[in-house]
């Protein structure tokens, strides 16, 4: 294994996403290498990882298992087109992600990351109420706070200031629900805060204002993610789901995230028990090895699209790398492991004290709330009064540089989402390097 791997002299060329670039080529938080729980630095540091890397590598690193199946699909089949042609592990793997999803959920459309397959989920919403008869069907709802990537349909239905504010005027015919969050009512909960299930009525308005017939889809994250980890007040997702169904409005859940096991089950639509109309899945759907996406849509939606003369096209839709073969490799021998090794149980089995551990860091300066849902959790802290963000910022630096630990932050919230092979041990060591940079940000 090379453990100095050689640094760039420069580092100008490379615009980084999401990220403060001359902070950063000032002072660069590079990574080299990864295997299981750890990244290590070209230097040969371990780094602790709390984040999954971006909440996708839930197997953990460098798995041999996935390694090797990339490598033999790489040096058997390295590209095959899946327009009007198909290679065996495509369909292989739509049956994999269709059993892992709840009821009727049966039907997988393959994307190349999350921001497309909620792109693709808020399409075939639309053109299904077309190939219906609903043409009149267009608007999109989706939630303030939500994150549904980064195309102009993700941040139309997105409710993130500044993924939204610079880029000009969207999709029209959108409208949002309010967020979930209010911190009088629900701070410190550990898991679904019982406060919040209400909010869900809005919907009602939102059909007032606007009439049901004009409505194609509500789109929601079940626990919303990148905001700063809201987990979905009790009863709230059931809710919704009544709603759709009175009014005939698609439910689309953004699973990105909380898929594959972060929540201790397969999909959180499973945990809660509803079934929406369209799954959206990346990240773990590979362990974040390849990218991959895609949409998990409900028989009927398919069925729908299955008339006119069998020569046509159904749908006008698709990438030149869905259902990519190293991909789709490399997302069977991902299952295999989740399913193996249990991963999902253990998510579920570890949860609790996973909870107990990290809302031990309540009380700790600048400690403003703490949730946790699954092996997910959002640290509240109080900005510092000249920058908002400034302090999850320096946490970030500061928990790489001198902690050795990954971590992520939005806002001046920060939030773990370890991948889910991690110990008990190791749960002890994030809470105690956590708490320590939570202290040195102070
Ligand atoms: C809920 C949700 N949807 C969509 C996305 C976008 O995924 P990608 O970055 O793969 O486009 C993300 C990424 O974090 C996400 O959290």
């Amino acid at each position: 294994m090379l453990k100095n791997a050689a640094m760039p002299n420069d580092l100008d060329a490379f615009w980084l996403p999401f990220t403060a670039n001359r902070a950063f080529k000032k002072n660069p938080r590079m990574i080299s290498r990864a295997k299981d729980m750890h990244y290590y630095t070209p230097e040969g540091r371990a780094i602790l990882d709390g984040t999954a890397g971006l909440w996708c590598s839930n197997a953990g690193h460098t798995r041999d298992a996935i390694v090797s199946a990339i490598q033999k699909e790489a040096a058997n089949l390295d590209f095959a087109p899946s327009f009007q042609f198909g290679h065996p592990a495509a369909f292989e793997t739509a049956s994999r992600i269709a059993a892992l999803a709840p009821g009727d959920l049966d039907h997988v459309f393959f994307s190349n990351s999350g921001s497309e397959a909620v792109d693709t989920a808020l399409k075939i919403a639309i053109a299904y109420h077309n190939v219906n008869g609903n043409g009149s069907r267009t608007r999109l709802i989706g939630r303030v706070r939500g994150y549904h990537g980064v195309g102009f349909g993700g941040i139309s239905v997105g409710g993130i200031v500044p993924n939204r504010k610079f880029f000009g005027s969207l999709l029209t015919g959108v409208d949002h629900l309010p967020h979930t969050y209010n911190r009088q009512e629900q701070a410190f909960t550990k898991g679904e805060p019982e406060w919040g299930a209400h909010l869900a009525d809005d919907l009602e308005n939102i059909v007032g204002l606007h009439d049901a017939s004009t409505i194609a889809a509500v789109i929601v994250e079940p626990m919303a993610g990148s905001t700063g980890v809201l987990p979905p007040p009790k009863g709230y997702l059931k809710r919704l789901r009544q709603i759709c169904d009175k009014y005939g409005i698609l439910l689309i859940f953004d699973e990105v995230i909380s898929g594959f096991g972060r929540l201790g089950h397969g999909f959180a639509a499973e945990r809660y028990g509803v079934i929406p109309d369209f799954i959206c899945f990346a990240k773990g759907v590979t362990s974040g090895t390849v990218p991959m996406g895609g949409v998990i849509a409900r028989k009927g939606i398919y069925d729908a699209f299955m008339k006119g003369p069998e020569h046509m096209i159904e749908l006008f839709h698709g990438y030149t790398y869905s259902a990519h073969p190293l991909a789709c490799a490399a997302a069977i021998a991902s299952m295999n492991i989740y399913r193996d090794e249990k991963l999902f149980e253990n998510a579920a089995r570890l949860e609790p004290i996973w909870a107990d551990a990290i809302h031990s860091l309540k009380g700790l300066p600048n400690v403003l709330d703490i949730r946790t849902l699954g092996l997910v959790a959002g640290i509240d802290l109080a900005s510092i009064p000249d920058g908002v963000g400034k302090r999850a910022f320096n946490a970030l630096d500061h928990a790489f540089q001198k902690e050795g630990i990954m971590i992520r932050t939005a806002g001046d919230t920060i939030a773990l989402t370890p991948p889910l092979v991690i110990t008990e041990n190791q749960i002890d060591e994030i809470v105690s390097k956590v708490g320590n940079t939570i202290r040195a940000v102070a």
